[in-house]
């Protein structure tokens, strides 16, 4: 299927471009559009269960990364999983090395408490890398 194609200009700071220039040229893409339309469609297709209903029924995963003890992130992740008992169906702790651990949590819920969901997560600040990967089920 091939769509209209539209020129347009947009400001990114320089080390941004600097390093979508350095993994375009490890994959061997010469196309720089092409690269940045492949990280819009991701982006977009990230976010797009922000658009569904709120009632609409998302499921999906949240991996974080986080340093083992640090401002007792423990304790914190285990009151959000108490506090969103409704949403989570499962998680899974592992120790990554002496130091850094990762949990994935396993979710389905509505498109609102899902939005909670994340608004909560991405206030804590001891976790240092969090990633949300939501579909809707009724697509
Ligand atoms: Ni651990």
């Amino acid at each position: 299927m091939h769509s209209r194609i539209v020129r347009t200009g947009i400001s990114l700071p320089k080390k941004l471009l600097d390093k979508l220039d350095e993994l375009r040229v490890s994959l061997g893409i010469e196309s720089r559009s092409r690269v940045i339309q492949e990280a819009i469609s991701s982006y977009i297709s990230e976010k797009i269960w922000l658009l569904g209903e709120e009632e609409a029924l998302v499921a999906g995963s949240v991996t974080i990364f986080f340093t083992h003890g640090k401002r007792g992130v423990e304790r914190k992740l285990v009151e959000l999983q108490h506090r969103f008992l409704d949403l989570i169906r499962s998680s899974t702790h592992v120790h990554l090395t002496e130091d850094k651990c990762m949990e994935v949590i396993l979710v389905v819920g509505s498109v609102k408490r899902l939005r909670d969901l994340v608004s909560y997560i991405e206030s804590l600040k001891a976790i240092e890398y969090v990633r949300t990967s939501f579909q809707s089920v009724t697509l």
